[in-house]
Protein backbone atom coordinates (compact mmCIF):
# COMPACT_ATOMS: atom_id res chain seq x y z
CA UNK A 1 0.00 0.00 0.00
CA UNK A 2 1.37 3.41 -0.98
CA UNK A 3 2.24 5.11 2.16
CA UNK A 4 3.65 8.46 0.29
CA UNK A 5 1.21 11.40 -0.47
CA UNK A 6 -1.51 10.82 -2.70
CA UNK A 7 -0.90 12.15 -5.74
CA UNK A 8 -3.70 14.73 -6.98
CA UNK A 9 -4.86 15.04 -10.72
CA UNK A 10 -7.33 16.93 -12.26
CA UNK A 11 -10.12 15.77 -15.40
CA UNK A 12 -7.31 16.82 -18.07
CA UNK A 13 -6.79 13.87 -20.81
CA UNK A 14 -3.09 13.66 -19.79
CA UNK A 15 -4.19 13.04 -15.95
CA UNK A 16 -6.68 10.67 -17.09
CA UNK A 17 -4.43 8.78 -19.10
CA UNK A 18 -2.39 8.80 -15.66
CA UNK A 19 -5.31 7.28 -14.02
CA UNK A 20 -5.29 5.03 -15.90
CA UNK A 21 -2.36 3.66 -16.32
CA UNK A 22 -1.89 3.28 -12.48
CA UNK A 23 -5.49 1.59 -12.46
CA UNK A 24 -3.94 -0.82 -15.46
CA UNK A 25 -1.03 -1.23 -12.99
CA UNK A 26 -3.31 -2.75 -9.99
CA UNK A 27 -3.33 0.74 -8.17
CA UNK A 28 -6.46 2.40 -6.70
CA UNK A 29 -7.71 5.79 -8.18
CA UNK A 30 -10.40 7.97 -6.14
CA UNK A 31 -12.59 9.86 -9.13
CA UNK A 32 -15.35 11.75 -9.11
CA UNK A 33 -19.32 10.66 -9.94
CA UNK A 34 -22.65 12.40 -9.73
CA UNK A 35 -23.47 10.79 -6.24
CA UNK A 36 -19.75 10.83 -4.20
CA UNK A 37 -16.26 10.26 -4.96
CA UNK A 38 -15.71 6.27 -5.46
CA UNK A 39 -12.40 4.50 -5.10
CA UNK A 40 -11.46 2.38 -8.08
CA UNK A 41 -9.71 -0.52 -9.35
CA UNK A 42 -9.23 -2.76 -12.02
CA UNK A 43 -12.52 -4.99 -11.30
CA UNK A 44 -11.42 -7.67 -13.02
CA UNK A 45 -8.16 -7.79 -10.77
CA UNK A 46 -8.18 -8.96 -7.42
CA UNK A 47 -5.16 -7.92 -5.57
CA UNK A 48 -6.40 -4.71 -7.19
CA UNK A 49 -9.95 -5.07 -5.78
CA UNK A 50 -8.34 -6.08 -2.42
CA UNK A 51 -6.22 -2.68 -2.22
CA UNK A 52 -9.28 -1.11 -2.25
CA UNK A 53 -10.98 -2.74 0.63
CA UNK A 54 -7.22 -2.58 2.32
CA UNK A 55 -7.64 1.40 2.14
CA UNK A 56 -11.06 1.81 3.10
CA UNK A 57 -10.59 -1.29 6.01
CA UNK A 58 -13.95 -2.88 4.65
CA UNK A 59 -14.77 -6.29 5.74
CA UNK A 60 -14.20 -8.43 3.01
CA UNK A 61 -17.67 -9.74 2.52
CA UNK A 62 -19.50 -6.39 1.94
CA UNK A 63 -19.32 -6.85 -2.16
CA UNK A 64 -18.51 -3.22 -4.61
CA UNK A 65 -20.51 -1.70 -7.51
CA UNK A 66 -18.80 -2.41 -10.99
CA UNK A 67 -19.10 0.98 -12.91
CA UNK A 68 -18.98 0.30 -16.59
CA UNK A 69 -19.60 3.51 -19.13
CA UNK A 70 -22.51 1.82 -21.01
CA UNK A 71 -25.58 -0.60 -21.05
CA UNK A 72 -23.61 -3.09 -23.36
CA UNK A 73 -20.89 -3.37 -21.39
CA UNK A 74 -23.27 -3.89 -18.43
CA UNK A 75 -24.99 -6.66 -20.53
CA UNK A 76 -21.48 -8.43 -20.90
CA UNK A 77 -21.52 -8.90 -16.82
CA UNK A 78 -24.93 -9.89 -16.03
CA UNK A 79 -28.01 -11.45 -17.09
CA UNK A 80 -30.20 -8.82 -18.37
CA UNK A 81 -33.91 -9.18 -18.28
CA UNK A 82 -37.10 -6.86 -19.80
CA UNK A 83 -37.13 -5.32 -16.59
CA UNK A 84 -33.73 -4.47 -16.32
CA UNK A 85 -33.71 -3.34 -19.66
CA UNK A 86 -36.73 -0.48 -18.54
CA UNK A 87 -34.55 0.65 -16.05
CA UNK A 88 -31.62 1.07 -17.62
CA UNK A 89 -32.77 3.01 -20.65
CA UNK A 90 -34.54 5.23 -17.98
CA UNK A 91 -32.21 6.09 -15.54
CA UNK A 92 -28.93 5.55 -16.95
CA UNK A 93 -25.97 7.13 -17.18
CA UNK A 94 -27.37 8.24 -13.57
CA UNK A 95 -27.78 7.44 -9.79
CA UNK A 96 -28.99 3.98 -10.27
CA UNK A 97 -27.46 0.79 -9.33
CA UNK A 98 -28.75 -2.71 -10.59
CA UNK A 99 -27.85 -5.88 -9.12
CA UNK A 100 -28.71 -9.04 -11.31
CA UNK A 101 -27.65 -12.11 -11.14
CA UNK A 102 -23.61 -12.78 -13.23
CA UNK A 103 -23.55 -14.31 -16.44
CA UNK A 104 -21.08 -16.54 -17.55
CA UNK A 105 -17.37 -15.20 -18.52
CA UNK A 106 -18.22 -12.31 -16.98
CA UNK A 107 -14.44 -11.82 -15.92
CA UNK A 108 -14.90 -10.26 -12.75
CA UNK A 109 -12.81 -11.01 -9.45
CA UNK A 110 -14.61 -12.90 -6.91
CA UNK A 111 -13.55 -10.41 -4.24
CA UNK A 112 -16.03 -7.46 -6.10
CA UNK A 113 -19.02 -9.51 -5.45
CA UNK A 114 -17.44 -10.97 -1.99
CA UNK A 115 -18.82 -14.56 -3.25
CA UNK A 116 -22.06 -13.88 -4.54
CA UNK A 117 -23.47 -14.51 -7.80
CA UNK A 118 -25.08 -11.82 -8.06
CA UNK A 119 -23.17 -8.10 -9.42
CA UNK A 120 -24.26 -4.63 -8.66
CA UNK A 121 -23.72 -2.49 -11.90
CA UNK A 122 -24.00 1.16 -12.43
CA UNK A 123 -23.35 3.64 -15.62
CA UNK A 124 -22.53 6.99 -13.67
CA UNK A 125 -23.60 10.51 -15.51
CA UNK A 126 -20.36 12.32 -14.65
CA UNK A 127 -18.24 13.45 -17.55
CA UNK A 128 -14.77 12.42 -16.14
CA UNK A 129 -16.40 9.02 -14.46
CA UNK A 130 -17.21 8.63 -18.33
CA UNK A 131 -13.79 10.15 -19.72
CA UNK A 132 -12.02 7.22 -17.09
CA UNK A 133 -13.64 4.45 -17.71
CA UNK A 134 -13.29 5.21 -21.67
CA UNK A 135 -9.63 5.61 -21.39
CA UNK A 136 -9.36 3.03 -19.15
CA UNK A 137 -11.46 0.70 -21.13
CA UNK A 138 -12.87 -2.05 -18.36
CA UNK A 139 -15.19 -2.20 -15.08
CA UNK A 140 -14.06 -0.09 -12.33
CA UNK A 141 -15.06 -1.86 -9.02
CA UNK A 142 -15.45 1.62 -7.07
CA UNK A 143 -17.05 2.28 -3.16
CA UNK A 144 -17.65 5.50 -1.84
CA UNK A 145 -13.71 6.85 -0.98
CA UNK A 146 -14.03 7.00 2.65
CA UNK A 147 -12.86 4.60 5.76
CA UNK A 148 -15.46 2.16 5.94
CA UNK A 149 -18.11 3.42 8.02
CA UNK A 150 -17.42 6.84 8.04
CA UNK A 151 -19.40 9.40 6.13
CA UNK A 152 -18.81 9.31 2.01
CA UNK A 153 -16.89 11.77 0.17
CA UNK A 154 -18.14 14.58 -2.03
CA UNK A 155 -15.24 16.71 -2.95
CA UNK A 156 -11.53 14.96 -3.23
CA UNK A 157 -10.69 17.34 -0.18
CA UNK A 158 -13.25 14.73 1.65
CA UNK A 159 -11.85 11.93 -0.07
CA UNK A 160 -7.89 13.69 1.37
CA UNK A 161 -8.82 13.78 4.57
CA UNK A 162 -9.95 10.01 5.12
CA UNK A 163 -7.52 8.47 2.82
CA UNK A 164 -4.20 10.35 2.22
CA UNK A 165 -1.47 8.27 1.63
CA UNK A 166 -3.72 5.18 1.67
CA UNK A 167 -4.50 5.40 -2.01
CA UNK A 168 -2.25 5.94 -4.96
CA UNK A 169 -4.33 9.05 -6.40
CA UNK A 170 -7.52 10.70 -6.20
CA UNK A 171 -9.00 13.02 -9.40
CA UNK A 172 -10.30 16.48 -8.37
CA UNK A 173 -12.96 17.79 -10.39
CA UNK A 174 -14.98 19.65 -7.93
CA UNK A 175 -18.01 18.74 -5.98
CA UNK A 176 -20.48 15.72 -6.47
CA UNK A 177 -23.77 17.19 -7.72
CA UNK A 178 -26.29 14.72 -6.41
CA UNK A 179 -24.55 14.44 -3.09
CA UNK A 180 -26.12 10.80 -2.01
CA UNK A 181 -25.02 6.85 -2.98
CA UNK A 182 -26.80 5.66 -5.70
CA UNK A 183 -30.16 4.02 -5.39
CA UNK A 184 -29.72 0.20 -5.42
CA UNK A 185 -32.73 -1.84 -7.23
CA UNK A 186 -32.16 -5.74 -7.27
CA UNK A 187 -33.92 -7.55 -9.56
CA UNK A 188 -34.42 -11.43 -8.61
CA UNK A 189 -37.08 -13.80 -10.31
CA UNK A 190 -38.81 -10.43 -12.10
CA UNK A 191 -39.37 -9.05 -8.45
CA UNK A 192 -38.32 -5.44 -7.98
CA UNK A 193 -36.46 -4.80 -4.61
CA UNK A 194 -34.99 -1.79 -3.07
CA UNK A 195 -31.74 -2.55 -1.61
CA UNK A 196 -30.65 1.16 -0.42
CA UNK A 197 -32.39 4.26 -0.92
CA UNK A 198 -30.22 6.77 -2.61
CA UNK A 199 -29.49 9.88 -5.26
CA UNK A 200 -32.74 8.88 -7.16
CA UNK A 201 -35.99 8.56 -5.69
CA UNK A 202 -38.38 5.33 -5.54
CA UNK A 203 -41.38 7.22 -7.35
CA UNK A 204 -39.68 8.12 -10.67
CA UNK A 205 -38.41 4.02 -10.54
CA UNK A 206 -42.21 2.93 -9.67
CA UNK A 207 -43.36 4.69 -12.53
CA UNK A 208 -40.76 3.07 -15.05
CA UNK A 209 -41.86 -0.07 -14.03
CA UNK A 210 -45.57 0.59 -13.57
CA UNK A 211 -45.25 -1.48 -10.32
CA UNK A 212 -44.22 -1.10 -6.93
CA UNK A 213 -40.54 -1.89 -5.28
CA UNK A 214 -40.50 -4.07 -2.17
CA UNK A 215 -38.83 -3.08 0.96
CA UNK A 216 -36.23 -4.32 2.72
CA UNK A 217 -36.95 -8.23 3.42
CA UNK A 218 -38.91 -8.34 6.54
CA UNK A 219 -37.10 -10.88 8.19
CA UNK A 220 -34.56 -7.40 8.95
CA UNK A 221 -31.76 -8.85 7.23
CA UNK A 222 -30.29 -6.28 5.12
CA UNK A 223 -30.63 -7.27 1.04
CA UNK A 224 -27.59 -4.78 0.18
CA UNK A 225 -25.46 -6.89 2.74
CA UNK A 226 -23.27 -3.75 3.71
CA UNK A 227 -26.42 -2.21 4.51
CA UNK A 228 -25.77 -2.44 9.08
CA UNK A 229 -26.95 0.06 11.03
CA UNK A 230 -23.91 2.14 12.23
CA UNK A 231 -22.84 3.82 9.46
CA UNK A 232 -21.99 7.29 8.00
CA UNK A 233 -20.39 7.84 11.06
CA UNK A 234 -18.62 10.98 12.27
CA UNK A 235 -16.83 11.35 15.55
CA UNK A 236 -19.74 13.25 17.16
CA UNK A 237 -23.00 12.23 18.36
CA UNK A 238 -26.04 13.15 16.74
CA UNK A 239 -29.21 14.04 17.76
CA UNK A 240 -32.30 13.84 14.95
CA UNK A 241 -35.34 15.29 15.00
CA UNK A 242 -34.19 18.36 17.07
CA UNK A 243 -36.62 21.44 16.79
CA UNK A 244 -33.79 23.76 18.42
CA UNK A 245 -30.59 22.90 19.44
CA UNK A 246 -29.36 22.21 23.27
CA UNK A 247 -26.68 24.52 24.74
CA UNK A 248 -23.50 23.07 23.57
CA UNK A 249 -24.67 21.53 20.56
CA UNK A 250 -24.05 22.26 16.60
CA UNK A 251 -26.94 22.76 15.09
CA UNK A 252 -28.04 21.92 11.08
CA UNK A 253 -30.56 22.86 10.08
CA UNK A 254 -33.33 22.23 7.25
CA UNK A 255 -35.91 25.77 5.83
CA UNK A 256 -35.65 29.14 7.18
CA UNK A 257 -34.41 29.22 10.57
CA UNK A 258 -31.17 29.63 12.57
CA UNK A 259 -29.01 27.70 12.79
CA UNK A 260 -25.00 26.71 12.05
CA UNK A 261 -24.96 25.28 8.91
CA UNK A 262 -28.39 24.93 6.66
CA UNK A 263 -29.17 21.77 4.54
CA UNK A 264 -31.50 23.64 2.03
CA UNK A 265 -32.40 27.13 3.68
CA UNK A 266 -35.27 26.89 0.54
CA UNK A 267 -36.71 23.39 2.11
CA UNK A 268 -35.57 22.01 -1.25
CA UNK A 269 -34.18 18.06 -0.57
CA UNK A 270 -32.42 18.27 -3.97
CA UNK A 271 -30.25 20.90 -3.01
CA UNK A 272 -30.33 19.71 1.28
CA UNK A 273 -29.53 16.01 -0.33
CA UNK A 274 -25.91 17.45 -2.14
CA UNK A 275 -25.23 19.21 0.96
CA UNK A 276 -25.77 16.40 3.52
CA UNK A 277 -22.02 14.86 4.01
CA UNK A 278 -20.31 18.42 3.32
CA UNK A 279 -21.66 20.05 6.04
CA UNK A 280 -21.29 16.77 8.10
CA UNK A 281 -17.74 16.92 7.75
CA UNK A 282 -17.91 20.47 8.70
CA UNK A 283 -19.88 20.06 11.86
CA UNK A 284 -17.83 17.12 12.69
CA UNK A 285 -14.60 19.05 12.78
CA UNK A 286 -16.29 21.86 15.11
CA UNK A 287 -15.61 18.40 17.75
CA UNK A 288 -19.37 19.80 19.16
CA UNK A 289 -22.54 16.88 19.19
CA UNK A 290 -24.66 18.12 16.26
CA UNK A 291 -28.23 18.41 16.67
CA UNK A 292 -30.27 17.85 12.82
CA UNK A 293 -33.37 19.30 12.67
CA UNK A 294 -35.83 17.35 10.89
CA UNK A 295 -36.24 16.67 7.28
CA UNK A 296 -39.67 15.84 5.27
CA UNK A 297 -39.52 11.88 4.61
CA UNK A 298 -40.25 11.80 1.00
CA UNK A 299 -38.81 12.21 -2.21
CA UNK A 300 -34.44 12.62 -1.54
CA UNK A 301 -35.92 13.03 2.27
CA UNK A 302 -36.16 9.10 2.31
CA UNK A 303 -32.35 8.66 1.59
CA UNK A 304 -31.21 11.56 3.55
CA UNK A 305 -33.22 10.86 6.80
CA UNK A 306 -31.62 6.75 6.34
CA UNK A 307 -28.15 8.21 6.01
CA UNK A 308 -29.02 10.18 8.98
CA UNK A 309 -30.52 7.47 11.01
CA UNK A 310 -27.51 5.43 10.21
CA UNK A 311 -24.86 8.05 11.22
CA UNK A 312 -27.23 8.69 14.85
CA UNK A 313 -26.88 5.30 15.51
CA UNK A 314 -25.41 3.59 18.48
CA UNK A 315 -22.23 2.38 17.68
CA UNK A 316 -20.99 -0.79 18.86
CA UNK A 317 -17.31 -0.93 19.72
CA UNK A 318 -17.37 -4.47 19.35
CA UNK A 319 -18.71 -4.17 15.55
CA UNK A 320 -16.35 -1.29 14.85
CA UNK A 321 -13.48 -3.45 15.30
CA UNK A 322 -14.93 -6.96 13.41
CA UNK A 323 -17.57 -5.39 10.78
CA UNK A 324 -16.66 -1.66 10.24
CA UNK A 325 -19.94 -1.54 8.51
CA UNK A 326 -20.30 0.04 5.29
CA UNK A 327 -23.19 0.89 3.03
O1 LIG B 1 -23.29 6.10 -5.68
C1 LIG B 1 -22.73 5.05 -5.40
O2 LIG B 1 -23.32 3.95 -5.46
C2 LIG B 1 -21.27 5.12 -4.98
C3 LIG B 1 -20.46 5.66 -6.17
C4 LIG B 1 -18.98 5.64 -5.92
O3 LIG B 1 -20.79 4.96 -7.33
N1 LIG B 1 -20.78 3.85 -4.58
C5 LIG B 1 -21.16 3.27 -3.41
O4 LIG B 1 -20.54 2.08 -3.16
O5 LIG B 1 -21.95 3.76 -2.63
P1 LIG B 1 -20.48 1.39 -1.74
O6 LIG B 1 -19.50 0.29 -1.88
O7 LIG B 1 -20.21 2.38 -0.69
O8 LIG B 1 -21.90 0.76 -1.57
C6 LIG B 1 -22.24 -0.36 -2.35
C7 LIG B 1 -23.46 -1.03 -1.77
C8 LIG B 1 -23.18 -1.79 -0.48
O9 LIG B 1 -24.22 -1.56 0.43
C9 LIG B 1 -23.16 -3.24 -0.92
O10 LIG B 1 -23.52 -4.11 0.08
C10 LIG B 1 -24.17 -3.21 -2.05
O11 LIG B 1 -23.89 -2.00 -2.72
N2 LIG B 1 -23.95 -4.30 -3.01
C11 LIG B 1 -22.91 -4.49 -3.83
N3 LIG B 1 -23.02 -5.64 -4.51
C12 LIG B 1 -24.18 -6.20 -4.12
C13 LIG B 1 -24.86 -7.41 -4.45
N4 LIG B 1 -24.37 -8.26 -5.33
N5 LIG B 1 -26.04 -7.66 -3.85
C14 LIG B 1 -26.56 -6.79 -2.96
N6 LIG B 1 -25.95 -5.62 -2.59
C15 LIG B 1 -24.78 -5.35 -3.16
MG1 LIG C 1 -20.13 3.67 1.08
Amino acid sequence: MPRQPTLTLTAAPADLRQAACLLASGESVAFPTETVYGLGADARSGPAVAKVYEAKGRPSFNPLIAHVPDIETAQSLVLWSHMADRLARAFWPGPLTLVLPLRDGHGIAPLVTAGLDTLAVRVPAHETAQALLRTFGGPLAAPSANPSGRISPTSAAHVLAGLNGRISAVIDDGVCEVGLESTIVGIFDDIPRLLRPGGLPAGPIEAALGQELLGHNESGTPNAPGQLLSHYAPDATLRLEATAPRPGEAYLGFGDMDCDLNLSRNGDLTEAAANLFDHLHRLDRTGLPIAVAPVPDHGLGVAINDRLRRAAAPRDPQAESSLRPEL
